[in-house]
């Protein structure tokens, strides 16, 4: 793809734009640290002066292939690109698999020829691979089998927004090892941070992911601690997190599921163990009174609701640095957002 530079005033400019361009966004392990600050920078930015981005997108266009539900997701890289003057394209996949009428090279090598960049939610992650390993333009996972990487990104911008140093908090993750908990792994791992996974025997992690987040944390400080018991989990943690205990595609497994995470509910009794200042955190949809109780996502250190609108920015910075976004004025004259 014909990609510009990210150009922004000397004062906001996110320290390192220039290896974004034209790039895929598959795992949190495509990025370096630095590019994750980067990211956070931007979202910053774009959050604080909205309105200094309505043209940084004009003339780009985007589609979006989803083969499972989403309000989040769609609707905020639908209303992310359309804030910043770019357009975006549904393309409902539901009905069937993404790769069921043509081959995934042969809708590659169409779409790069009429879009700047295509997002994709797939059951295997093998399909994200294969479109960006096909299409010439950049390809953006937005949830598949294996990971989320924008969730776990909008998750730890909304821990940086409330913590402030990523480096000394510790995220305790509770119940299904899935995507969700794979990309919080990875994100912790590559920023330094400390995070503990529990999991039911037999419902933990992927072995690579894990390995990987490993690798990266003798490079990067962060602590992983992966443990089936979640009280040892929660002990002293500054965020509690959780997500379905069933994730879409595995719905032929909910009757067991819910017969063997119940421990794993995250609610009052769990959370007396963390932090008294502790957050709580789901990427949603929840289902309440299942992996979350009312109480906890309902109560005033719940901040589920702040990790959505996380989203909206987190996933405006990724486009902006991975279309080479131009910004159309100063960001720091105007306060009008
Ligand atoms: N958290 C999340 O991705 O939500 P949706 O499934 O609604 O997009
Ligand atoms: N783990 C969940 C996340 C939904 C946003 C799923 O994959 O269904």
């Amino acid at each position: 793809m014909s990609s510009q530079p990210f150009q922004t005033t000397q004062a906001a400019t996110p320290p390192a734009t220039s290896t974004f361009p034209g790039r895929d966004l598959i795992s949190i392990r495509d990025l370096s640290p630095i590019e994750i600050e980067t990211i956070f920078h931007l979202a910053g930015l774009l959050k604080a002066r909205p309105s200094n981005f309505r043209t940084a997108l004009a003339g780009k266009q985007m589609v979006m292939f989803f083969e499972k539900q989403s309000l989040r997701t769609r609707l905020t890289f639908e209303a992310g690109m359309a804030s910043m003057g770019g357009n975006a394209f549904f393309m409902d996949q539901t009905a069937g698999r993404l790769d069921a009428r043509e081959k995934l090279s042969d809708i590659a090598h169409n779409v790069e020829r009429w879009v700047d960049a295509i997002v994709l939610r797939t059951y295997t992650h093998g399909t994200v691979e294969g479109m960006a390993e096909h299409a010439c333009i950049p390809v953006i996972n937005a949830l598949s089998d294996l990971e989320h990487p924008c969730q776990a990104l909008a998750d730890y911008f909304t821990l940086l927004e409330r913590f402030g140093d990523l480096k000394k908090i510790c995220l305790a993750y509770v119940g299904d090892g899935n995507n969700v908990a794979h990309s919080l792994l990875l994100t912790a791992a590559t920023l330094g941070s400390r995070i503990r996974v529990a999991t039911p025997e037999g419902y933990g992690c992927d072995a690579q992911i894990v390995a990987d987040a490993r690798d990266l944390a003798q490079q990067t400080g962060a602590v992983i601690e992966i443990l089936n018991d979640p009280n040892q989990a929660v002990d002293g943690a500054d965020a509690v997190y959780t997500d379905a205990w069933t994730s879409m595609g595995h719905e032929h497994e909910e009757q067991v599921r819910n017969q063997i995470f119940p421990p794993y509910q995250v609610n009052e009794k769990l959370v007396a163990g963390a932090a008294p200042h502790a957050v709580f955190m789901h990427c949603l949809p929840a289902h309440r009174g299942m992996e979350i109780t009312d109480a906890i996502m309902d109560c005033d250190r719940s901040v589920v609701f702040d990790q959505a609108e996380s989203r909206l920015h987190v996933q405006k910075a990724i486009l902006l640095l991975l279309l080479g976004g131009k910004v159309g004025r100063s960001n720091s004259r105007s306060a009008n957002g």
